[in-house]
This record gives C-alpha cells, structure tokens and sequence, in this order.
C-alpha cells in the first residue's frame, strides 16, 4: 500500500520526529510505501507530492518545523479544490493519509475521510487545546522556552523596579501560560478562560510593589479583560479564525497608566514553536507517529491517536475535535496561589 502523510496548521516541534516515525514503522514493519505530501492539504489540491524513503527521514528526529512543509489551508475551502485533493490522491494511488495537524485540520480530515479517504489523525498543537488527549507534542517545548524567557526576565526586572509582561501564544486557551508561569514563579498569569479585571490586577501590583520592586506578569495571548475580547491584529485565517497579538502592549499602559510604575513587554511569538523538541515531545511524537501506521493497519480510519494516561486510544475524529480543552482548574489554583 502507498501510506501518505502531511502536516498542516502551524508547525510545531515534534513533526518531524511523528514523520521520522511514521516512515520507519510503514516500510520496517509493514512494507508498505510513503509518500509525502507537502504543505499540508495545498500539497494534495496542486499534487505535489513526494517519495519519502527510510533514508529520507535519517537525522531529522530532533529537529524543529517539518521536512514536508505546511500552510493553514482548508481542503473543504470550495467544491473545486476538494475534488482536486480527491483526484490527486487517486492519481497517486494513496491507500491512506496520516493527516498531524491541530483542530481545524483535523476536523477538515474528518470532512475529506466522509468523502471516502482513508484517514487517520495525529492531533498537533503547542497549545495543547486538543479535548481528546491528555497532552499534545509540541506543548513541552513551547513551555520550555517560555519558562526559560522568565528566568531571563526576572534578572533584568529586577535591576530595573519594572513590571515585566511576557506575551505567549494560546489563542483559546492558556496552558502555556499557566504552565510557564508556574515553572517560572510569574506573579499574575492572565488566560483566556479567566477574564481579568483591569482594577484587581493594578491593586494587586500596586501592592506587590509596596514590598517588591518587580513583577513578572505572563499573559496568553487570548487573554482579555472582563466585558471585553481578545485583541486581534485584524486579520483572519484560512479557518476563518481571527489572528491574535497585542494584549500585552495593551496591558502595559492600561497598568502604567494606572499604577505609575513602569511596565516593558515582551512577546515571543513564533520563538515558541521553533527549534528543537525537549525530549518528552520527541518521545510522544515517535509513540503517535507509530500507533497512527498501526491505526492504518487495522483499517481504523476516520480516528486519531489520543494519549489517556499512560496508553494511546484511536478516538474517532467527529468526537474529539470542535471544543477546546481548557486549562485545569486545579493547576490555575495552584498558580494562583502565588500571586502578587
Ligand atoms: O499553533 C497555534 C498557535 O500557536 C496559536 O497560539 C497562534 O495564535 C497561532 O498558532 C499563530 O500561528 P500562525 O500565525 O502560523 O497562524
């Protein structure tokens, strides 16, 4: 059998290791042929598609981004460019897609294997907003690199008397926030799931700062105060979703503005999900990367690859994709403890 497999949505660090994998188990195990699809679904509308031999995947488990390729390009966009997608894959004589990609991809896949294309799933996203897995790869990495931007943060806060915001990705949800925030000791984490209000948080610098001359505030971009929305840069994307970005300039002088004390942003962006995975992500990616090959298998379509615990699940795209997973109320609790 010819075993396709794309990535598609924003990149994320792990692909290339579930790539490494798939590739691997496919022809070691199961002889069967992969081929690559780049760009995500653009590649299969336009046909580019290439051979992905075993020695085309040598050395690329730990590097960051994807050796295919990807774009955040609907299949489903119009009637036109699905049939296209369908013809090529027929054309190419594909027997299954491995689609990695995050919500949207996935319910595009789930879409695309109505129309009859055998497809299983690999859920992907630094944002870990994925309802059907406990965690996704990617998320590890991304909270790293945050966690390690505090650290930095922290000195430079301190011989300054300033107050540092540090912007984050997580355009639903907070995990990374919440999750570097807490590694990193920030004293306010605001996340999209808890509206701030804009009096509280200034009381409650204004008072940290009776006692203390810096504070480390982490914010997700999502985030918005309470009666207001998330701060967009005006621009949608392929999924029709609005692109977000600027909260934490916008925090900076409603805070400076009212409290009198300076306040400095930084927004990481894109650093977030570039380079190399920690090691937890790479080692997730190589067990997804290997159940999807073995999901193909036993003719599981239509399902992607979960981890619950300790085991990965094959859960059926249509029940784990359209809702966000939110952050854990505990863990929020936790991080909370330690504000101001
Ligand atoms: O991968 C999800 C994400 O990290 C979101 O948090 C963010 O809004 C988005 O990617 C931005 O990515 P792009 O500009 O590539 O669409």
């Amino acid at each position: 059998m010819r075993l396709a497999i794309l990535t598609s949505g924003g990149d994320c660090p792990g692909l290339n290791a579930v790539i490494r994998a798939v590739v691997r188990t496919a022809t070691d195990h199961y002889q069967y042929e992969c081929v690559g699809i780049k760009n995500g679904w653009k590649g299969a509308a336009v046909g580019d598609i290439i051979p992905l031999p075993p020695l085309s995947v040598s050395g690329i488990l730990y590097r960051g981004g994807t050796i295919l390729g990807t774009s955040r390009f609907n299949p489903l966009k119009d009637g036109e460019t699905t049939a296209r997608i369908l013809e090529n894959l027929t054309l190419h004589r594909i027997g299954a897609v491995i689609c990695v990609g995050g919500d949207g991809t996935l319910r595009a896949s789930h879409e695309i294997a109505r129309m009859g294309v055998n497809v299983v799933g690999v859920p992907k996203t630094i944002d870990n907003d994925i309802q059907a897995t406990d965690v996704t790869f990617g998320f590890h990495t991304a909270v790293q690199i945050v966690t390690d931007a505090i650290d930095r943060l922290h000195s430079t806060a301190e011989s300054h008397n300033r107050i540092m915001i540090l912007e984050t990705m997580g355009r639903n949800t907070g995990w990374i926030a919440l999750s570097a925030g807490l590694a990193g000791g920030a004293d306010l984490i605001l996340i999209p799931e808890r509206p701030f209000s804009y009096d509280k948080i200034c009381a409650m610098l204004t008072e940290r700062h009776k006692r203390k001359s810096f504070s480390i505030v982490v914010v997700a971009e999502g985030a918005y105060p309470e009666g207001g929305e998330a701060v967009n840069i005006g621009a949608l994307d392929a999924f029709g979703r609005p692109r977000l970005g600027g909260i934490g300039f916008e925090l900076a002088h409603e805070i400076e503005m009212r409290t009198s004390i300076e306040a400095r942003v930084t927004v990481l962006g894109y650093v977030q999900r570039g380079g190399t995975p920690v090691a937890f992500d790479r080692i997730l990616a190589t067990r997804f990367g290997v159940a999807a090959v073995e999901a193909v298998a036993a003719g599981k379509f239509d399902h992607f690859i979960a981890l619950r615990g300790e085991e990965l699940v094959a859960v059926p795209i249509a029940d784990g994709v359209g809702q966000c997973k939110q952050v854990d109320d505990k863990l929020f609790e936790v991080a909370e403890l330690f504000f101001g």
